[in-house]
């Protein structure tokens, strides 16, 4: 069947990056650093996964001294990424070869306002996304921007730990707001907040906190942050709907769809709660409100905010106009104390055994992705944009410059079925941008080695390398993808 179902003309194709993990630069033209530029990289050790995420007082101060020590042995990936920064024309040029018809991308705070406290940008800052979004134009690529994916000013964590603190949501309007002023004319589509339920699983990555600096348990801090996040992306989606009416604006979440493991009703039941706790971000954003399931869940846990002035009035006037989300995986939930998820990694304790798994434990399953995107158009009736999936693989840069990865174009492929199935379905999407279209440091692991790309870039996990850029077996397939609108897979 699922051959007949055409994607629809206009379907937005591309790929995705973040300016934290690709831009580098941090130290040019006045850029401040960002909270990020403190993540270290440390080797990958079993069961070290996340490690490098999961940042305390003690290392953030450590990192900090080592840092002014210019130490050797401290290396800060996040500030250099694959130097985007002073490659952006050859790759956009690489990103039309494959005739992308959209790139994501997002702004680093710090570039622009270097603490986050500036009343006026810098100019130098200003101009570099003037450039980038002139120069995506000139291939005919609309940019996809997310206003934040992470990363704040590091005198921000420093100041008022992050988005713990009601003052973020001035400080990030501001900047915000400044973006649709500058951009409106060169940029449709955006994005407030990359994976807004990232601090659940990282508050130091997804908050910018420090949560043992907080005064409060860690879960309050980091539902305190959700708030201030939730209200802060309401504002400025608000204000860009009267502002700018043409523009365009999503959220994006980490979406996470789980499934029971046994058939028994206490599982399904178990389950039910935990997709509901994953799907609080949807609800807020696309219908304005706090759902009972989360009031529930605060009363339950013992978690009491201090809620924001008027806040349901502003979440109410800013629901967003179209849903994102990144999808990798599916998880696994049981009733059973003891096979309970341990909160804060991504690796699940549970693994589905009918799904292979990446040499990251990543399960792969794109039935899982159809089953998302009607899950999701069923509860919220808004058009839906994939704007990250893909397979972090090791990848071999062959001496003549070529790189096999039949892998990554088999996982594409069936997620791109997946996507069509739902298509039939009667889902609407709007687009697909698979992550780190072309390699950039990882997230999770703050790595090289971890690659997503259609393209290969000649650096590894300390920072050696060319930073040349070499077309994947992937690029060309994905190249054909597009120019048939999905119609040949082979
Ligand atoms: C998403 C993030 O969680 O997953 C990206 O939005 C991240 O920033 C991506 O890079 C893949 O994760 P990782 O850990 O493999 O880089």
């Amino acid at each position: 069947m699922s051959n007949s179902i055409k994607f629809p003309e206009g379907f937005l194709w591309g790929g995705a990056t973040s300016a934290g993990q690709y831009e580098g630069g941090a130290d040019e033209d006045g850029c401040g650093l960002s909270h990020m530029d403190y993540i270290r990289y440390l080797p990958r050790k079993e069961g070290m996964y996340h490690l490098v995420l999961n940042i305390t007082p003690e290392m953030f101060e450590d990192y900090k001294a080592h840092d002014a020590a210019h130490d050797p042995e401290y290396y800060f990936p996040f500030r250099k990424g694959v130097d985007f920064y002073h490659h952006y024309k050859e790759d956009i040029a690489l990103f039309g070869e494959m005739g992308f018809k959209t790139f994501r991308m997002s702004i680093k705070w710090s570039r622009l306002f270097p603490t986050g406290r500036e009343e006026k940008p810098l100019t130098e800052g200003v101009e570099f996304y003037h450039n980038v979004f002139r120069e995506l134009h000139k291939y005919g690529i609309e940019p996809l921007v997310t206003m934040t994916h992470y990363d704040i000013p590091a005198t921000l964590t420093e100041s008022i730990n992050g988005w713990e603190n009601p003052e973020m949501v001035a400080l990030w309007t501001h900047f915000a707001k400044f973006l649709i002023d500058e951009y409106k004319d060169e940029v449709t589509y955006w994005l407030t907040f990359n994976e807004i339920n990232m601090a659940a699983n990282s508050s130091y990555l997804g908050g910018g906190m420090l949560v043992e600096k907080s005064g409060k348990k860690p879960l309050t801090c980091v539902h305190q942050a959700f708030h201030h996040m939730l209200v802060a992306s309401a504002i400025v989606t608000k204000y860009a709907h009267d502002t700018a009416p043409q523009c365009k604006i999503g959220n994006m979440i980490a979406r996470l769809h789980n499934y029971a493991y046994t058939c028994q009703p206490a599982d399904e039941l178990a389950t039910m709660q935990a997709n509901q706790l994953n799907l609080f971000f949807e609800d807020v954003m696309a219908r304005g409100r706090y759902p009972q399931t989360m009031l529930n869940y605060y009363r339950d846990n013992d978690v009491v905010l201090d809620w924001y002035p008027d806040y349901e009035r502003i979440l109410q006037e800013g629901t967003v106009d179209f849903l994102s989300f990144s999808y990798y995986f599916t998880g696994v939930i049981s009733d059973d104390p003891d096979k309970r998820e341990p909160r804060g990694i991504f690796v699940r304790k549970l693994k589905n055994p009918y799904l292979k798994h990446s040499d990251w434990g990543w399960a792969t399953d794109p039935t899982g992705l159809r089953i998302t995107l009607n899950e999701l158009y069923d509860r919220y009736q808004k058009p839906l944009f994939i704007v990250e999936n893909g397979l972090g693989a090791h990848d071999k840069l062959e001496t003549d410059g070529t790189v096999h990865d039949a892998y990554r174009i088999d996982y594409l492929r069936q997620h791109i079925e997946a996507i069509r199935d739902a298509i039939g379905d009667g889902v609407p999407v709007m687009g697909y941008t698979p992550w780190g279209c072309i390699d950039l440091v990882s997230m999770g692991d703050a790595q090289m080695s971890k690659r997503y790309g259609f393209i290969y870039v000649d650096a590894d996990d300390e920072g050696n390398g060319t930073y040349n850029r070499y077309r994947k077996d992937s690029f060309y397939w994905y190249k054909k993808v597009i120019a048939t609108n999905g119609e040949d897979l082979s």
